[in-house]
């Protein structure tokens, strides 16, 4: 595998480009395919087996374009696809998690929402990491119901939107809660929105930086870092609408064109 090889992402529609980024600004010269896979969001309703499934689907995609590494933008597919990925594939696998230990080592009331996927709150690995870190820490898990969609129609800002909002976080806030953990790739579009409910010294966490870093400490130790210094070139494929995603794309001003593709 040659190190000037691109990095695959794919998440079920536009939230991995969060990720992107992040991998973008700590990784200029690394060359990316996005597939976002939209037509088949949200993954977060979707049984375990249908989730690994459609993991598997974006991962032969992205073979098949010869990427070096996969990350999986995307907590619901990480949390139950994860390890069928890594046990089937001989290529390495980035997976993104909700930030639950650093929640747990900032909150000062000792209490900490999580805005999930149901796909990803009822996953093992979730349990699995909750057992691991939040011991003394009361944790609130709130299902976001309603949010994936709205974002993929660009309606982050609408008032069904604040609606929902207001429903999930006002009963944690009364409960006591002081920090946030994003556990979805779309919801960081959703901070401003989450800005105008919270106190102002209220936190909300991401992964999106930790799957950056990961990414690369792989890619070092794996000899695969593009140090070549060529430009890189991104390429970004939807099986839904484009223009939704170009928006999105030129927003967060990633060098890419999107494309439509059946995947
Ligand atoms: N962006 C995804 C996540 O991080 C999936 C959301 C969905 O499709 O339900 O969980």
């Amino acid at each position: 595998m040659s190190a000037e090889a691109p990095i695959g992402i794919f998440d079920s529609g536009i939230g991995g480009t969060t990720i992107w980024k992040r991998i973008v600004s700590l990784m200029p010269h690394e060359s990316g395919i996005y597939l976002a896979d939209s037509k088949n969001a949200p993954y977060g309703t979707k049984s375990h087996d249908e989730i690994i499934a459609l993991s598997v689907k974006n991962t032969e995609k992205l073979r098949a374009f010869g990427c070096k590494i996969v990350v999986v933008a995307c907590n619901t597919a990480t949390t139950n696809a994860i390890d069928y990925l890594r046990q089937s594939y001989d290529i390495p696998f980035i997976g993104i998690e909700p930030a639950i230990k650093p929640a747990a080592l900032q909150t000062k009331t000792k209490k900490v929402g999580v805005l999930a996927t149901r796909g990803t709150l009822s996953s093992q690995l979730f349990h699995h990491t909750m057992q691991k870190y939040t011991s003394g820490i009361e944790v609130f898990e709130q299902v976001g119901e309603g949010l994936v969609e709205l974002i993929e129609a660009g309606k982050m800002d609408s008032k069904e939107t604040r609606l929902l909002l207001k429903k999930y976080l006002q009963p944690m806030l009364a409960n006591g809660v002081d920090t946030l953990v994003l556990g979805c790739t779309h919801f960081p579009f959703l901070i401003p929105e989450i800005r105008k409910i919270v106190p102002r010294e209220f936190q909300i966490l991401d992964s999106g930086h930790a799957v950056a870093r990961q990414t690369k400490h792989v890619l070092e130790k794996s000899g695969l870092l593009n140090t070549s210094g060529t430009k890189p070139i991104n390429f970004c494929y939807t099986n839904y609408k484009t223009h939704l995603l170009q928006d999105f794309i030129d927003k967060l001003e990633l060098n890419a064109r999107v494309a439509y593709m059946d995947f």
